[in-house]
């Protein structure tokens, strides 16, 4: 990646912050960016959005959800092993709380996919040190050798813009999935000065400080979310989880966008007992 073109892409949207943070980065004799220092950048602002993850109870909230639709999955008398995808895994905080402390059964299999080299053997490394009965694969998601039942993702929705949101809930349906929960900030008029704050107070790293903060900007509203969900599965189940009506949303600072198979949502919905009032399906 040429050290000029990143600084050039940033200057031309405006992003004088971006500009800096690159013009920091060490670049070889051909002006190409130093790839030890930018994994190192990664693994750094990986490791303060784990931290972050931590204190958010992030992968207790996706746990309230995933025990249960592998539970919908069991009672619907789709065959096991259950296979659960992180898309965009990074490190595999939440995959390794769910090895660690998930309970989910001897018949799930759980699977972390990163395009990224670097975030994928520490993941490994974390996971080899402390005995995991999970993996990671440096591989697009989508593109697994087995078929994967449950797709998830944390923090990665965001990334997707315009058609292609609608094209990557679409893929996981053509993948042959069951379900999908992807989790991410919750746009709102707070979310920016939130993301802010807790960038600021929480962070060292500059590239996590800016980034958590223009992800926040970045969040689809959860009708945007509805909708690509809605085209992209098409007669499948969608609704949100975690939606907060109230008019100072600081208590629930992310949801997610819930789609399954149409014959899912009953046994989910018993699956999911007392908890069941926070899923709320706009299609069955
Ligand atoms: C913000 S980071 C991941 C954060 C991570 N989920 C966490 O909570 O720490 C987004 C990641 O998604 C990955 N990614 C996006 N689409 C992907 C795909 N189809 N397959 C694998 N990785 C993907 C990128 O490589 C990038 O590392």
């Amino acid at each position: 990646v040429r050290k000029a073109e990143v600084i050039d892409y940033y200057r031309a949207r405006r992003n004088r912050r971006a500009v800096r943070i690159v013009e920091r980065i060490g670049a070889d004799a051909d002006g190409n960016l130093d790839p030890g220092e930018v994994d190192g950048i990664l693994l750094r602002a990986h490791a303060e959005i784990q931290r972050l993850s931590e204190e958010f109870l992030q992968a207790r909230r996706l746990h309230d959800l995933l025990a249960p639709m592998i539970s919908a999955l069991r009672r619907s008398g789709v065959e096991p092993p259950y296979r659960v995808v992180d898309i965009g895994c990074g490190t595999g905080f939440a995959l390794r709380w769910l090895a660690m402390f998930g309970e989910l059964g001897d018949d799930v299999e759980l699977i972390g996919a990163d395009y990224n080299a670097a975030l994928v053997d520490e993941a490994r490394g974390l996971a080899r040190a402390e005995g995991l009965r999970c993996r990671f694969e440096v591989k697009n998601a989508l593109e697994l050798d087995r078929q994967s039942h449950i797709f998830f993702s944390i923090g990665v929705i965001h990334h997707f813009r315009g058609d292609d949101l609608e094209t990557f809930f679409a893929e996981q349906r053509t993948a042959g999935a069951h379900a999908f929960l992807h989790f991410d900030i919750k746009a709102s008029w707070l979310a920016p000065i939130g993301a802010w704050i807790f960038h600021i107070a929480r962070m060292n790293e500059p590239l996590a400080q800016h980034d958590g903060v223009l992800s926040a900007c970045r969040a689809h509203p959860s009708h945007e979310l509805l909708r690509a969900a809605q085209s992209g599965t098409g007669d499948w189940s969608v609704g949100l989880w975690d939606e907060d009506h109230s008019p100072v949303p600081i208590f629930r600072v992310m949801h997610a966008i819930v789609a399954m198979r149409p014959e899912l949502p009953v046994a989910l919905e018993r699956a999911l007992g007392p908890r069941a009032h926070r899923l709320e399906l706009a299609t069955r």
